[in-house]
This record gives C-alpha cells, sequence and structure tokens, in this order.
C-alpha cells in the first residue's frame, strides 16, 4: 500500500539549467518500506495556498541489493508553467523535507542475463539510468545498448553518470546520442530521433531480433514513434516497455459511452471497503477520494499507473491510458482515475 513519508533533501544537484538531481535520505526505520526495482518512480505531494499538488518522478539511483537503500535520488525537470518543478528548481534546499510516497511503478527490469535496448528522449533517461546501473552492476551476463534523444549537449540530463557508465562497461554498454538541435563531431547527424529514423537506424546498430526488452520512455511522441518502428522490425509487443513523460493535451481521443444516471462504487483499499454514489462526470478516483483520502494517485492524468486498481464486477470506460501494459487491461485492471462507470454498480480493488 503507498504510502507517504517526510524525507530530508539530503543533496541538490544542478544537471542542466533546467533539471536537478534531488537525493533524500531515508531513515533506518523507513528503508524497507523504500526498497525499489530499477525504473519505479516516486510521487512527491506539496501543499501550496491550500492546494495539494503531487508529481511522480523516476528514481535515477540504483537499486538496492541486499540491504534497502539508505538513500533514493531521483531527476526533476523544468516543465514550463509546472507547479512542482518550478519549486523543486527555484526552492527547494538542503535539508528540507518533502512527502514523499513509497516507490511505484512497474516499468522495470530485475537484473537477468540478456541483451537489452532503451530508446529515451529528454529526461526519459532518469529511470532507464536506475535500470542499466543496476544491470550492469549486478548482472555480468547482460549487455544494453542506450539509444538517447536530446536537443543539444548542454540540455542533455546525466551526461557525467552516462559517460561513466561506458568508461566502467565498455565491453557491455553502447551509446548512442542523437541530438536534435545542435550537430556532433563525431557520431550521428542531428535530426529527430521519429519513426522513420529508428527503422533505417536500429538493424545497423545491434540485432534487433535478439534483444530481451525494449525500454521506451519520454513524450509521447518519441514512445510511439519508436514502438511502430520495433513493431515494424517484428519486434514482439511482449517485448516492448514504455513510460510515457508528457502526454500533451488533445494527443489521445477520449472515448464517450453513455452514464447510467445513477451509479455506485464499491471500493476495497488497505484491507477496509466502502460503496458510494458517483457523481455524474467524476472519476472513480474521485468519488473514492471524497470518501478515502488515503486512495494512491499521483497525475491523475493516465501516466503514471499509481491510481490502478482491480475491476471486480460492472463495466468502465477509461478516458486515456497511458500506463497500464495491454496484459494488465486484459487481466481486468483499470485507471481509476480515468475511469467512469457503464454499469449501475461498479466494484474496484486497490489492493490486487
Ligand atoms: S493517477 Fe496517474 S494514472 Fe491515475
Amino acid at each position: 500500500m503507498a504510502r507517504f513519508h517526510r524525507l530530508r533533501v539530503a543533496a541538490v544537484d544542478r544537471l542542466t539549467d533546467d533539471s536537478v538531481a534531488l537525493t533524500l535520505d531515508v531513515p533506518p526505520h523507513l528503508r524497507e518500506e523504500y526498497r525499489h526495482l530499477p525504473g519505479q518512480h516516486l510521487a512527491l505531494r506539496r501543499t501550496a495556498d491550500g492546494q495539494e499538488i503531487r508529481r511522480t518522478y523516476s528514481i535515477c539511483s540504483p537499486a538496492p541489493h541486499g540491504e534497502a537503500p539508505s538513500t533514493l535520488r531521483v531527476g526533476v525537470r523544468l516543465v514550463e508553467g509546472g507547479a512542482f518543478s518550478t519549486y523543486a528548481l527555484k526552492e527547494i534546499d538542503l535539508g528540507d523535507e518533502l512527502e514523499v510516497m513509497t516507490p511505484a511503478g512497474r516499468f522495470t527490469l530485475p537484473p537477468a542475463p540478456g541483451r537489452y535496448a532503451a530508446i529515451v528522449g529528454g529526461s526519459g533517461i532518469t529511470p532507464v539510468l536506475s535500470i542499466v546501473s543496476t544491470l550492469l552492476a549486478r548482472e555480468p551476463a547482460a549487455r544494453f545498448c542506450l539509444i538517447r534523444s536530446d536537443r543539444t549537449t548542454a540540455s542533455t540530463m546525466f551526461l557525467e553518470e552516462v559517460a561513466d557508465l561506458k568508461d566502467r562497461y565498455p565491453e557491455r554498454f553502447q551509446l548512442v546520442t542523437v541530438l536534435s538541435r545542435e550537430e556532433q563531431q563525431a557520431g550521428l547527424p542531428s535530426g529527430r530521433l521519429d519513426q522513420e529514423r529508428l527503422a533505417g537506424l536500429l538493424p545497423a546498430l545491434l540485432p534487433v531480433e535478439q534483444v530481451d526488452g525494449w525500454f521506451l520512455c519520454g513524450p509521447y511522441g518519441l514512445v510511439e514513434g519508436a514502438e511502430r518502428a520495433l513493431r515494424g522490425l517484428g519486434v514482439a509487443r511482449a517485448r516492448i516497455h514504455e513510460e510515457i513523460f508528457h502526454v500533451d493535451a488533445g494527443t489521445a481521443p477520449v472515448v464517450t459511452a453513455p452514464a447510467p444516471a445513477h451509479s455506485t462504487v464499491t471500493a476495497r483499499l488497505d484491507g477496509r471497503g466502502g460503496t458510494w454514489p458517483v457523481r455524474l462526470g467524476e472519476s472513480l478516483l474521485d468519488t473514492v477520494l471524497r470518501n478515502r483520502a488515503d486512495a494512491p494517485y499521483a497525475c491523475k492524468g493516465g501516466v503514471c499507473g499509481t491510481c490502478r486498481a482491480f475491476l471486480v464486477s460492472g463495466e468502465v470506460r477509461m478516458d486515456r491510458n497511458f500506463a497500464l501494459e495491454s496484459e494488465e487491461t486484459e487481466a481486468g485492471y483499470v485507471l481509476a482515475c480515468q475511469s467512469h462507470p457503464v454499469t449501475e454498480t461498479v466494484e474496484l480493488d486497490f489492493d490486487r
């Protein structure tokens, strides 16, 4: 069950003009709760002017092996007008305490032998940095190819950390950088990393059919283009893992379906249940939140997956879903923040 705790900021490292890495201290009694897999994220919560805001940020530090982590490091990039990221870049200082949710997310790679690859754009490097560094340190029989796309060298997050991996694992780590707004002295010509370019580039870089897992992370357009390129090259959907960081409004069609005039949701959360009427137009998450303030969520935008619940009975329609894989929706999971009742009664289980 996701919970918030106050963690102290132990370091603020500026990565680029518009991004920082925050290191958080985890006191010994909370360490087990913050044990995480490589690729998971943390939701941070802040209340300002009476309004609560939450944002999820990926953990970039390697996942713990053996002992639970004593620190956690997350990457934060400034989003124009972003309430939390502006605060993080301009105000958060050493010694501050932040409200931090326990780790969540299924964009993960537990270390295993094999060949893996990632295609990332911008801040999409953050979870992949944790994935690669954990994998290469713990699994001598694993190889990783990282293809990253950024605007310029100066705007590239975790430049040093990635260069360090290249020095440490020259045989097993391959790095390919594409800059959209700057020519590089060596390497690939500048330009966008879109579907067409990837379709030509990938077979020249690595044996695509031998890759056991592909990790795509970044803005919606890049992830969608990379998925189409991989599918076009014959890669099975089950080998592709995705995490989308930003979705522009209007990117995905909103599904509409007739809603019943009166409906109720029954929800089980942290072992306790309740049944409440759903107000017209509100999401099932909002209905549950009006009655149970501890319902898990972060983005409320269908992106982070924190509000995932099992649909025990009834039917819902989801406005959009950028978080759940098709196997999860087929198994009966929904995003509560995007779900609206189609039947008069709906039953959700947040504990499953
Ligand atoms: S809260 Fe992020 S997907 Fe629902």
